[in-house]
C-alpha cells in the first residue's frame, strides 16, 4: 500500500465530536483515485495525551470514522484536536479484492455496534449443526483453515481477520476447491463473543498472531487474560486453544499467561520442525508467513492449552 500525504492540517482547533465529515471538508480536493482515508490525531487536554491511527477503507469507512468521533465525544472534554490526514491510493488488485469479497457467499462482515444474535450466523445453520466448530483467529488468507477443512470434512472452520482483502483470497480458494465446511468472518478478534454461542467451539487456532512486544501493548496479545476469558466462554468443555508462533517472546508469555489464568498447557514445543519434536497437527500446514519466518532463521513454536 502506498501512502500519500496530501495535507497536514497541523494544529487545527476543532471541537471534540465534530462530525468527521466536517473535518474532512477542510481538506484540499482529493485525488479522484483515492480509495481510503487515514486520520491520525493527537489530543491534549489537562495533561492528558493520546494518539490513535484510524484507517478508513473501502471495507468500512464509516465504521472507523464514526469510532473516531465517538472517542472524541465520549472520553474527553473540550480539547484541542490536532490531526493529519493521508489519502491512500491502493494497488488496483487490492481494490478489486475489496470489491469482490463483498459478493462472496462464504464471507460474513461484522456490523459496527449492531451484531445480531450469535445463533443467527451461518455457522449455526441446521445443516452444520452436528459438525464441530473450529476458529482460526487472525487467519489472513486462511491457509490453515483451508488445509484443515480439506482434511477434516466433519469439522466446520471459521477464519476471522480484520482485513477483508486477505479473506478474499481464502474465500475464493475455498469456493474453487469446493470446500463447504469453511467460512470467513471479517471482524476484530476483540469482539469475538458477539459471533459465537457460549461453549459451542471445539478448537481455537491462533496462527502467527502479532507478538506486540511493547510493554504498553501486552494487553493486545491474543493470549492476554481478557482474550483467555473470551476463549473460555466460547470453548466446549475439554476444548483446546492452539498457538503457532515464530516469536520466543509470545511463546514464553503464553505459557505464563495460561498458567496465571488457571489454564493448563497440554503440549508445547519450541521447534515443531526439529528432529525430536512430537507429531503435531500444527506441523502439517505451512503458511506463507511461516515460510518467510523460517527462511529468516526463526524456529516455529507451538502450544496447546485448555481453559476448563
Ligand atoms: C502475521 S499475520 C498471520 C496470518 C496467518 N494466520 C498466517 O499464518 O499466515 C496476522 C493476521 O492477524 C490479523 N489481525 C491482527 N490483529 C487482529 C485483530 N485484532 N482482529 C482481527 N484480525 C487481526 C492481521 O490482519 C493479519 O492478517
Amino acid at each position: 500500500m502506498r501512502w500519500h500525504l496530501i495535507t497536514d492540517a497541523d494544529r487545527l482547533a476543532a471541537l471534540p465530536g465534530a462530525p468527521i465529515a466536517l473535518l474532512l471538508a477542510l481538506l484540499p480536493p482529493c485525488d479522484p483515485g483515492a480509495s481510503a482515508i487515514s486520520v491520525r490525531y493527537r489530543i491534549y487536554e489537562q495533561g492528558h495525551y493520546g494518539s490513535r491511527a484510524v484507517c478508513g477503507s473501502p471495507d468500512s469507512p464509516s465504521e472507523h470514522l464514526d469510532r473516531l468521533t465517538i472517542v472524541a465525544e465520549g472520553k474527553i472534554g473540550p480539547c484541542r484536536l490536532n490531526f493529519k490526514v493521508k489519502i491512500v491510493t491502493m494497488p488496483k488488485n487490492k481494490l478489486q479484492k475489496y470489491e469482490r469479497v463483498q459478493h462472496l457467499p462464504n464471507v460474513t462482515f461484522s456490523v459496527f455496534d449492531k451484531s445480531p444474535p450469535p445463533s443467527s450466523y451461518p455457522w449455526y445453520e441446521e445443516r452444520y449443526e452436528s459438525m464441530e466448530k473450529v476458529l482460526e483467529l487472525g487467519c489472513g488468507k486462511g491457509e490453515h483453515s483451508l488445509a484443515f477443512a480439506a482434511s477434516n470434512p466433519h469439522q466446520f472452520y471459521v477464519g476471522i481477520d480484520c482485513k477483508s482483502h486477505r479473506l478474499c483470497v481464502g474465500a475464493e480458494k475455498a469456493i474453487a476447491d469446493g470446500l463447504e465446511n469453511v467460512h470467513f468472518l471479517r471482524a476484530r478478534i476483540e469482539r469475538i463473543r458477539e459471533f459465537f454461542v457460549k461453549y459451542s467451539i471445539q478448537e481455537i487456532w491462533l496462527t502467527f498472531p502479532d507478538p506486540h512486544p511493547k510493554k504498553r501493548a501486552i494487553k493486545c496479545r491474543l493470549s492476554a487474560s481478557p482474550f483467555l476469558d473470551a476463549y473460555a466462554n466460547l470453548l466446549m468443555p475439554g476444548g483446546t486453544v492452539h498457538l503457532k508462533t515464530d516469536s520466543d517472546l509470545l511463546y514464553h508469555y503464553t505459557c505464563e499467561s495460561v498458567d496465571r489464568w488457571g489454564g493448563r498447557v497440554v503440549a508445547a514445543s519450541d521447534n515443531i520442525h526439529g528432529n525430536d519434536s512430537g507429531s503435531f497437527s500444527a506441523r502439517g500446514v505451512v503458511s506463507a508467513y511461516e515460510v518467510a519466518a523460517r527462511s529468516q532463521g526463526a524456529s516455529i513454536k507451538y502450544i496447546a492449552f485448555t481453559l476448563n
